[in-house]
């Protein structure tokens, strides 16, 4: 899918302070994605609506405990039913892609069983017909944490190779936080936990889940509707905390298992040296088969990047619980702060940490190790933490956003500057959303929405996006 519909929007600026210098010219590429992200469970609510099944997360948010304000999904933002408002918001700020996840479970209600859901797929059709009329270019993740609950009832959904069927993330058998609740104590703070080995049997059938999805879209549409088909990591810079030859292997076990874990055997056909070091036997192992099956490869990866963390080993030094994010996992090392300070400005979330430096850094360890493959900023923004005693002036005002994006923005352009592959960039996220277990305490948009009304208001930073995006556009 390669569409190149740009509108020379002249440029308005409000805030000229976050914007390039008019006289820089732009680093990226003239066909340049910039869009908005957002997923289904997150969005559109409409949760059993013409015919779609129940998912994973329908089932989880209605279990008591599990969301911090105990809120659900079931409404979310009313996506679903508002979307060609929210086309209208998305068209102001000029972006030329959208990425959005599709609900399985509006397809499929039972999983891989019964009738495909006609609806569903109707409305998929209609909202993506809606996009290309209007100039934005879909970007389509087949799936963003929602499953049907059937395919987890039936087979423990990721844990069961019968799931090849899809691409996408694994956390929920790691941490035993997100559904099906099941915890490993390689990751997770659980101390009685499920078997240890089940992330890495997830993690194994998404990988190939992955590969199988890549081989029939390699088959059955590539050719004929041309297109992409990548995968998207959460993607976190680590940082020694010290130069020490300990905290620098501390950091490639990090990479080893937040991130080279899916990558490294999508695209070069194994796990991560570290991983066999640490978990021997218990890290699965690709028949040729399978491997075969994996060189169909990918033509992009997607970089969620927001964060970053210094690292500090606990394998060959002593390693005292530290201030701030400590996690002592299995794989002896710990997140850590310098002199009592995070890398970065820490945020409302304690995984956000605002290190610009972060996004260059990464975005050139990734051309660099994976041989400058095309890559997408599928996810970066910022959050702020329902407050009731800001006022609505200062929600809407919405500094820190602007900032941040700048700054992460010019950070990759300098990675583009330096020879980057990096085709395109998507906000987290249009509008303030259901922030999975956080439910509705933080805000991510680019809009501010009333969750009683569902009112969107615009904040400064889509004003800013929108000059950014156009002044990018004039400076090429
Ligand atoms: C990454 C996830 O893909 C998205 O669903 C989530 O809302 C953002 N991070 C912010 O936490």
């Amino acid at each position: 899918i390669v569409l190149d519909l740009w509108f020379l929007v002249l440029m308005v600026s409000c805030n000229p302070m976050f914007l390039k210098g008019s006289s820089d010219t732009s680093a990226f590429p003239s066909n340049f994605l910039f869009g908005t992200a957002s997923s289904s469970y997150q969005f559109e609510g409409a949760y059993f609506s013409h015919g779609k099944g129940l998912s994973n997360w329908d089932v989880f948010t209605h279990t008591p405990g599990t969301i911090m304000d105990g809120t659900n999904g079931d409404i979310a933002v009313d996506h679903y039913h508002r979307y060609p408002e929210d086309l209208d918001l998305m068209e102001y700020i000029g972006v030329n892609s959208y990425r959005f996840s599709i609900s399985w479970a509006r397809i499929l209600p039972k999983g891989r069983f019964g009738t495909a859901n006609r609806a569903g797929i109707n409305h998929y059709n209609k909202f993506i017909n809606e996009l290309l009329r209007r100039g934005i270019q879909p970007f389509v993740t087949l799936t963003h944490f929602d499953i049907p609950q059937e395919l987890e009832d039936r087979y423990g959904a990721w844990l069961s190779p019968e799931i090849q069927q899809v691409v996408d993330s694994l956390i929920s058998v790691q941490s035993g936080i997100f559904p099906p609740s099941r915890c490993s104590g390689t990751f997770g703070n659980c101390s009685s936990g499920d078997s240890e080995k089940e992330p890495f049997i997830a993690a194994h059938n998404m990988i190939l889940s992955h590969a199988a999805a890549v081989n029939v879209y390699r088959t059955k549409y590539q050719k004929k509707q041309g297109g992409s088909i990548g995968i998207v990591m959460n993607a976190i810079w680590h940082e020694p905390l010290s130069d020490s030859l300990e905290d620098k292997l501390a950091v490639e076990r990090a990479n080893a298992f937040y991130m080279n874990w899916f990558l490294d055997p999508i695209i070069l056909g194994k796990y991560p040296a570290e991983m066999h070091d640490i978990l021997g036997s218990d890290l699965p192992v690709f028949s040729k088969h399978e491997l075969e099956k994996l060189k169909s490869g990918v033509d992009f990866i997607g970089i969620n990047q927001y964060t970053s963390f210094y690292v500090k080993d606990c394998a060959f030094s002593t390693c005292e619980q530290g201030p701030g994010v400590s996690r002592t996992e299995g794989l002896y090392l710990r997140t850590a702060q310098k002199d009592g300070f995070f890398i970065g400005q820490p945020t409302a979330l304690d995984w956000l940490i605002v290190y610009p430096k972060g996004m260059e850094k990464l975005v050139t360890y990734f051309k660099e190790r994976y041989n400058n493959i095309p890559m997408y900023i599928t996810e970066n923004g910022y959050c702020e933490e329902e407050n009731v005693n800001v006022t609505t002036e200062a929600v809407l005002k919405d500094v820190q956003r602007e900032e941040y994006m700048s700054s992460y923005l010019d950070a990759l352009e300098t990675a583009v500057r330096k020879g980057a592959d990096v085709r395109g960039y998507f906000a987290w996220s249009l509008l303030d959303n259901f922030e999975w277990t956080s439910g509705y305490t933080i805000r991510f948009g680019l809009y501010h929405v009333d969750f009683s009304t569902l009112k969107r208001t615009r904040k400064h930073s889509a004003t800013w996006y929108k000059d950014y995006i156009a002044n990018d556009k004039a400076v090429r």
